[in-house]
């Protein structure tokens, strides 16, 4: 496989084996000492023994803080910028899936503000008040191909106090040098290679569906689309297949460059199931996709047929999109109710319901919603009944 380097949204450089080219964008960015920021499970693998072991070769003396969680929380981010300070750091290695990205870009964030990282949720131009001249330059690793964090300006992190995962946003929260190397995916299950190929898939239509002229986001994200129509599949039956995760990796960054646009109602009722309910976040968007659509048919019918067009979907109805949706759920083996990762006990509608609709993803909603429309949409989704 041949190298690439783009240099769009960010400088990514693509391609098999890139990884051996960390310690270049160390140097690139004038990182002495990095902070490497992962996951528990990931420290111990290959990938990252080999990472630290090439980094030192290099005399670059690396850190690593990787107590980082799934759903990861403020903690994660106070905990690792004191280690990063302590230590003297003067840049950030996000190194993993949505998780070690997430908290690597907010750690490096932090590193340089004196108000909580609450005061910066992605509300009207909370922003503005970082000091910007004090984020840590970053370089970003992705390990699975659906978040997109590597390409996206903001991180997600549970604030324990509230139970309500917050999108904390910065521009400059967007990677300096991002590294797309498929190897680094190959040993990813196949059923986390299907949720996260679906957070992908859901990056990209409901950036494409929301409202507003961005043409440049609606392009990527339909070859976003059409990428995952190709290769998510193949990635999922056959792991080991470069060509198809190189592919996925792209999509997914693809998928978050797109966003910038807005997301929509699919991202509103799967952060409170996430933060709540502990679901993983692309399983519960691959469960809401339909039921969101078909909620949304009436404002997205048109656009729903220029995607089947662009995909070349046997049906280029707004029926035939549903079902390209379901059969593909289908072949990933994933629920189609929630009841089926949910019990019913454990379903406080109200409350989510609640923290969907104050979910930032909702502005970007094709309809404009309403609390009864979130109850709705999490009552089809339980009881399994498309519109
Ligand atoms: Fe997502």
């Amino acid at each position: 496989m041949q190298k690439y380097n783009w240099n769009y949204p960010t400088t990514i450089w693509a391609g098999e084996n890139r990884i051996k080219d960390l310690s270049l964008a160390c140097k690139k960015l004038n990182i002495k000492k990095p902070l490497l920021v992962t996951d528990s499970g990931l420290a111990k693998t290959e990938i990252i023994l080999e990472s630290l072991h090439r980094l030192k070769n290099e005399n670059i003396p690396v850190q690593i803080y990787s107590n980082v969680v799934g759903n990861p929380t403020g903690t994660n981010v106070s905990e690792g910028v004191d280690f990063y300070k302590k230590n003297k750091c003067d840049g950030v290695i996000a190194f993993g899936g949505g998780s070690g990205l997430d908290v690597g870009k907010a750690i490096a964030f932090m590193s340089g503000q004196s108000l909580p990282i609450w005061d910066f949720e992605d509300v009207g131009d909370n922003w503005t008040k970082a000091n910007s001249d004090k984020i840590a330059p970053i370089i970003a690793v992705p390990t699975t191909a659906g978040t997109g964090s590597e390409a996206g300006r903001a991180s997600v992190i549970l604030n324990e106090a509230t139970g309500v995962k917050n999108i904390i946003f910065h521009p400059k929260f967007l990677p300096s040098v991002v590294i797309l190397d498929p190897i680094l995916t190959i040993s990813l299950p196949a059923k986390i290679t299907a949720a996260t190929g679906m957070d992908a898939l859901a990056h990209n239509l409901e950036a494409y569906c929301a409202p507003g002229f961005h043409p440049m986001a609606d392009g990527i994200a339909l070859e976003g689309m059409r990428l995952i129509n190709q290769w998510l599949l193949i990635a999922v039956r056959d792991g080991s297949n470069i060509e198809a995760r190189m592919n996925m990796l792209a999509a997914a960054s693809m998928g978050s460059t797109a966003f910038q646009k807005g997301l929509g109602a699919i991202h509103s009722l799967s952060h409170p199931v996430n933060a709540v309910n502990n679901i993983h976040h692309g399983l519960s968007n691959a469960i809401f996709m339909p039921y969101v659509l078909t909620f949304n048919k009436d404002v997205i019918e048109q656009k729903i047929i220029k995607i089947s067009h662009y995909l070349e979907l046997k049906d280029r109805s707004f029926n035939g999109f549903i079902k390209w949706v379901l059969d593909l759920r289908k072949q990933l083996q994933m629920p189609h109710k929630l009841s089926e990762v949910i019990k019913e006990k454990d379903f406080d509608i109200d409350r989510l319901s609640k923290m969907a609709l104050e979910d930032p993803s909702t502005g970007g909603n094709p309809k404009k919603l309403v609390l009864a429309d979130m109850k709705t949409m999490y009552e089809h989704s339980m009881s399994g009944t498309l519109f």
